[in-house]
Parts: C-alpha cells; sequence; structure tokens
C-alpha cells in the first residue's frame, strides 16, 4: 500500500485534501495544486469556502489571479462539506489551536477534523497533522480515532506530523522555500510524508517520531518568544539608563556569530508566538514539570501594552496633558508588519486602555479597515497634525514614516520607526 500511494505521490496523481483554509491551509493547497496534484480545499466556513470557490483568497500571500487560474485548470477546489473528502489518497489538517480562556490548549478543533478525516478512512491513506499542538497530539489525539475504524498504522494508514513554518507576509520565504520537518509513527510513515513533501519544498528534513516534530515547532516558537521578551525587558533597562535600545541593539548584531538580533515591540500578538508556547507549558504542568522561561517570557511579553500605555501618559503628560480628551491616534493594529491579521495583537489592549481612560482613539491601518467599531482613517498631514499623541504600533511598510516625523506633535514609536529624536521639539518616546 505505502508503494502504491508512494507511486501516486511520484506521479502526482495522489488527490489531496487540506482541512482549513486559514494562512496556513490555503498557501499549502496552492501549493500542492501548483505542483500539479488535485487539490480539495475544505473549510468548514461556508462563507470562507464559497469565496475561494469564485476565486476570491482572502491570503495575501495567495492571490486571487493565482487561485482563479487553478480552479479554471481543474487543480483546485473548495467545500465546505466534510463529504468532500471521500476518496482522498491525502489528508492534511490545518485547523487552528488556539488557548482557551484559561490558557489551557484548545484542541477541538484538532480533534474534530481528525473525527471528520477518520471517518472516511480508507486504507492506503496519508494523514498528516500540521497544526501546531503539545507534543504527544498525534499519537495520542488522531491514532484511536482511526484504529477505532480498523486502520493498522504503518500498514494500511500512513500517520505523521509536520509542523507549519509559514510566515505569512514575508516576501522572502513563502510555502516552497521553507525547509520541513516530518516524523511519522512509523518508518513507512516519515518517507511517504517526506515524499510528498519533497514535491513542494527544497529540502525535507526526517525525524525519529511525530512527538519530535511537534517539540521542533514548539522550541522555534519558545526560542522567539523569549527572545523578544529579552529584548523587551531589554529595552525597559535601557529606557531606565537612557539608553537607545536600537542603538545598542544594531551594534550586537554586528558581531558575526553568537547574536541574533531581535527586537523590543508592544508586545507579541497572532496566532503562534503568545499561544504556542503555552501548549508545552501545559503538557509539561501534566507531566509535573514547570517550565519557568515560558511562564517568564509571557508574563514579561504580556505586561508590554501596559508599559506602552505608561509611554503615552508620560509623554501627554510632558507636553501638559491628561489621557483625559486627548485624541490619540494608533498607527498600525495588526499583530505584525505587513499583514491584516489582528488576533491577539497588542493593539487590543492599547486602544481599550486608552479609551477607558477617556482619549479619543483613531486608527491608522492599510490592511485592517475596520477594528471593534472603529474604521480605519487615512494618516494624512491634517490627521497627524491633530492628534495629541501618535501611537505607532505596528511598523507596516505604507507608512510615510517621515511623514510621521514632520508632522505628529508627539510620538510614542514602540517599533524605533523613527529616528533617534534630535532635539526636545521632537517629542517621539522609543521603546
Ligand atoms: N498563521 C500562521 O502564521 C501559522 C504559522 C505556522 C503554524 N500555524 C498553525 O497552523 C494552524 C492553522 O493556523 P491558521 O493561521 O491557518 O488558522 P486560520 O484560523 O487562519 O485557519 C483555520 C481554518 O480552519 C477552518 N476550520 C476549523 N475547523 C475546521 C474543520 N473541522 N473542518 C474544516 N475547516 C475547519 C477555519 O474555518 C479556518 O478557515 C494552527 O495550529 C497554527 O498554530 C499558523
Amino acid at each position: 500500500m505505502s508503494e502504491a500511494l508512494h507511486a501516486r505521490i511520484a506521479a502526482r496523481t495522489a488527490r489531496i485534501s487540506v482541512i482549513g483554509q486559514g494562512y496556513v491551509g490555503l498557501p499549502l493547497a496552492v501549493a500542492f495544486a501548483k505542483a500539479g496534484f488535485t487539490v480539495t480545499g475544505l473549510d468548514n466556513d461556508p462563507d470562507r469556502a464559497a469565496a475561494l470557490g469564485s476565486g476570491r483568497s482572502h491570503v495575501p500571500d495567495v492571490p486571487s489571479e493565482e487561485l482563479q487560474a487553478l480552479l479554471r485548470a481543474g487543480r483546485y477546489r473548495a467545500a465546505s462539506d466534510s463529504g468532500a473528502l471521500a476518496g482522498s489518497d491525502v489528508i492534511v489538517i490545518c485547523v487552528p489551536t488556539p488557548l482557551r480562556k484559561s490558557k489551557d490548549p484548545d484542541i477541538s478543533y484538532v480533534v474534530a477534523a481528525a473525527e471528520e478525516a477518520a471517518a472516511r478512512y480508507q486504507p492506503g491513506q496519508l494523514v498528516v497533522l500540521e497544526s501546531t499542538t503539545y507534543p504527544g497530539s498525534t499519537e495520542e489525539l488522531l491514532l484511536p480515532m482511526f484504529e477505532a475504524r480498523g486502520a493498522r498504522i504503518g500498514l494500511d494508514l500512513f500517520v505523521a506530523f509536520s509542523p507549519e513554518r509559514i510566515d505569512p507576509g514575508n516576501p522572502v520565504f513563502k510555502v516552497g522555500d521553507i525547509p520541513k520537518v516530518v516524523g511519522g509513527v512509523t518508518p513507512a510513515c516519515t518517507e511517504l510524508a517526506a515524499a510528498l513533501y519533497r514535491q513542494i519544498v527544497p529540502r525535507v528534513h526526517p525525524v525519529s517520531g511525530p512527538k519530535v516534530a511537534e517539540l521542533v515547532k514548539l522550541y522555534e516558537n519558545v526560542f522567539r518568544n523569549v527572545n523578544i521578551a529579552l529584548a523587551n525587558e531589554f529595552a525597559l533597562m535601557c529606557r531606565r539608563l537612557g539608553v537607545d535600545t536600537r542603538e545598542v541593539i544594531d551594534a550586537a548584531a554586528t558581531k558575526p556569530f553568537g547574536f541574533m538580533a531581535f527586537y523590543p515591540g508592544p508586545g507579541i500578538g497572532g496566532h503562534c508566538i503568545p499561544v504556542d508556547p503555552l501548549y508545552l507549558s501545559w503538557k509539561m504542568r501534566a507531566n509535573g514539570f514547570e517550565s519557568r522561561f515560558i511562564a517568564l517570557a509571557d508574563d514579561i511579553n504580556r505586561a508590554m501594552p501596559r508599559h506602552v500605555l505608561d509611554l503615552v501618559v508620560e509623554t501627554l503628560n510632558e507636553g501638559g496633558l491628561a489621557v483625559k480628551g486627548a485624541r490619540a491616534l494608533v498607527l498600525g493594529v495588526a499583530y505584525k508588519r505587513g499583514v491584516g491579521d489582528t488576533r491577539e495583537s497588542p493593539a487590543h489592549e492599547i486602544v481599550a486602555d486608552l479609551r477607558r481612560m477617556g482619549a479619543e482613539v483613531a486608527y491608522a491601518d492599510p490592511h485592517v479597515p475596520t477594528f471593534g467599531d472603529l474604521k480605519a482613517v487615512e494618516p494624512t498631514e491634517e490627521i497627524l497634525r491633530e492628534a495629541d499623541c501618535v501611537v505607532i504600533v505596528t511598523d507596516h511598510p505604507e507608512f510615510d514614516y517621515a511623514a510621521v516625523a514632520r508632522h505628529a506633535r508627539r510620538v510614542v514609536d514602540t517599533r524605533q520607526s523613527l529616528p533617534v529624536p534630535r532635539d526636545r521639539r521632537q517629542a517621539w518616546t522609543r521603546l
């Protein structure tokens, strides 16, 4: 069975279904379709599936024209009914893995998607989980569902975990440029999953099992989270010492080895960095182990929006103004530059706190037309001049920072987008 599937993968005649057509699943489905496979993109949000089916992409990294060409060629189709999984040779699961309010993992999406796949199990299939999750998920959650339907793993069903490392909005590294780590339940599972990904990426790195692959992703994101926290705490220290953080980090980055630059910011956001490390610490707690680095980094990063608020208060205060009644213009509400994703963005807390304290808040973001009950404004010269304080939260490349420097009266710059202020008339506070 493994050989038959191998042959279909090599000939690119294997029918692939990707469950979840979000930031991860859609680019992946499109990459397989572009490689010549026939791909079904399944999403249980009927509006999303309908939009994709009519050639409208919601992911900036996937241009609608590209999707339309694949639809026309019959290589891609979108569906919202899980019946569309029938007849798949390969099923890849790319559904969300958020946190519950209690900050515990919410793996209900993975469970639901895996149930849908297992309900349509047919011998000879390969199932790959790509959603970031806690170590042990693939074996503890997925396997029993398929085994209950008679599947024998490694013989007539092949199961692997392969973490998604896509960086939405990154113009240099797209799905097809990033090496894939693959860990199958058995060697045959790893081999098949590796063969699959070799069709679309330049390099596949097989590991000894799914738990290793799950941990690879978590380690990568814990690494980022901890280093961002270090940069954030370092920024607080530099501020007390009257030193510009960016100048120090940029100088340190001239060391050609043993140093990697991370920069401070208003807090962490998105679906990954604030969330994934807590999947690991949750699992470790169940194993009687407290992961102190993760807890500390999480504390420091989650306190940053509050720190930004303090900077706004100080900056207005220096100008003899209170937050109450002040006009604040927030530049950027997406969690990072170049994307329209506001999930977990520190802008939520910053905007809410400013409004709670009585500020009149407006925001500009070329990627986010509405934010809660607010509508984006154009950061024109007049709007910049009118604001008592401009708060740069997301350093979108579309913003005209020279205009901000020229026209804004006061700026809290959490991304070091403006140069170091040269004199007291430049009331810019850099993080
Ligand atoms: N966004 C990123 O930058 C990124 C990067 C690497 C890894 N990841 C991981 O990839 C996974 C997916 O993240 P995302 O950003 O693509 O999420 P997303 O919210 O953008 O997309 C998930 C999609 O899955 C759909 N869905 C949910 N349950 C479903 C089901 N049972 N059947 C069919 N469709 C279903 C949703 O409607 C949604 O469209 C997560 O585990 C995330 O941690 C995300």
